[in-house]
């Protein structure tokens, strides 16, 4: 065979596949996407997961596109998930979205992403700067923890503004409070506790901490605190600031419990139980986050990750990488 035949043939051959290759992207008939979460039993966490369900099929319809869900549950393991993270990419999945246990301790994930080069979407924990750093394919969908908290103090010091009796209920000029706390080390906690006691000072309220403790998001872990309180305090709680809902509903139990009513009970979330307790008034308020552009930015993020597309417009990224989820004060009205 002459060189030139040689030549035009492996020319010809070159066209072909990437021909072949263009027409496969062009294909990509359906996208897998392998979703841990630190604790399935989080009402919280639940929410967003039920949303996100909701989208992707909402995404296959709009796109024609498959979306394969595999959604794992760490049991509040790091090592499940860092095995489950292993088993999403040993099963070639496009993204990750992973609700990290130890938000510390994201860095096994991360080499195992960037090894396989499989980008990874993580939500509501956030890992430490460094480690989102570390590549440009790592994001980050949340909430802004001082929004939520200025939003809950917020809450308020606009009723003690308009009605100061409803906040200081025995009228002796001071709102003696107890606050729950989360986990210790959830960035969501520390920065809440901080900045709704602040805003209430800077606020004008004249507050007294009477006691403070961590029930990690749980409901009864918190209606076991607010018992303990509700004993050594007697009569003296006029407000129960709570880092959620789940806990604010937990301080609520014990409440029932002892025959207190009234009590004014602040949340943070928004999730299907503490907007029931919302709506019939057993929960004065809460900051609730959009569960809607939250799940959709998780899938919207993920789809666009797998297949190499741009995020759509309205899902702006701070720095590339963080996308803050709008949130909203939501009060009882009588
Ligand atoms: C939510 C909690 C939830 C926690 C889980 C927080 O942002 O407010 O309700 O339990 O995230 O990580």
């Amino acid at each position: 065979m002459s060189g030139k035949k040689l030549f035009f043939i492996l020319f010809l051959c070159v066209i072909l596949t990437s021909c072949q290759n263009t027409h496969k992207e062009e294909q990509k008939a359906s996208i897998r996407i392998g979703i841990s979460l630190y604790r399935g039993d989080d009402t919280f966490i639940n929410n967003i997961c039920s949303v996100v369900e909701e989208k992707a099929k909402e995404y296959e319809r709009e796109n024609g596109i498959k979306v394969i869900l595999d959604i794992q549950d760490a049991k509040g393991n790091q090592n499940t998930q860092n095995n489950q993270v292993e088993r999403f990419i040993s099963l070639d999945c496009d993204v990750l979205c992973i609700n990290p246990v130890d938000r510390m301790d994201a860095s096994v994930i991360i080499d195992r992403a960037m090894t396989a080069e499989v980008p990874v979407v993580f939500f509501n924990r956030q890992p430490v700067e460094e480690d989102m750093n570390r590549w440009d394919r790592l994001y980050y969908i949340g909430v802004d923890a001082k929004e939520t908290a200025v939003f809950q103090g917020k809450m308020i010091v606009d009723l003690y503004q308009k009605r100061p009796e409803a906040v200081d209920r025995n009228g002796d000029g001071v709102v003696s409070y107890v606050i729950l706390e989360g986990e210790t080390s959830h960035q969501d906690s520390l920065i809440r506790t901080e900045w709704s006691i602040q805003t209430l000072k800077n606020g004008g309220v004249p507050i007294e901490k009477i006691a403070g403790g961590i029930a990690n998001w749980e409901r009864s872990q918190a209606s076991a605190l607010m018992e303990q309180w509700i004993h050594a305090y007697p009569d003296t709680i006029e407000l129960v600031v709570s880092n959620n809902d789940d806990m604010a509903l937990g301080a609520i139990d014990a409440l029932e419990r002892a025959g207190i009513d009234g009590m004014n009970v602040v949340g943070i979330d928004g999730t299907t139980p503490g907007l029931e307790a919302l709506e019939n008034g057993k929960l004065l308020g809460t900051v609730s986050a959009n569960k809607e552009i939250y799940g959709s930015a998780i899938m919207e993020l993920a789809a666009s990750c797998a297949l190499e597309k741009e995020l759509p417009e309205e899902y702006p990224l701070e720095n590339g990488t963080y996308y803050w989820t709008p949130q909203e004060i939501l009060i009882h009205e009588d």
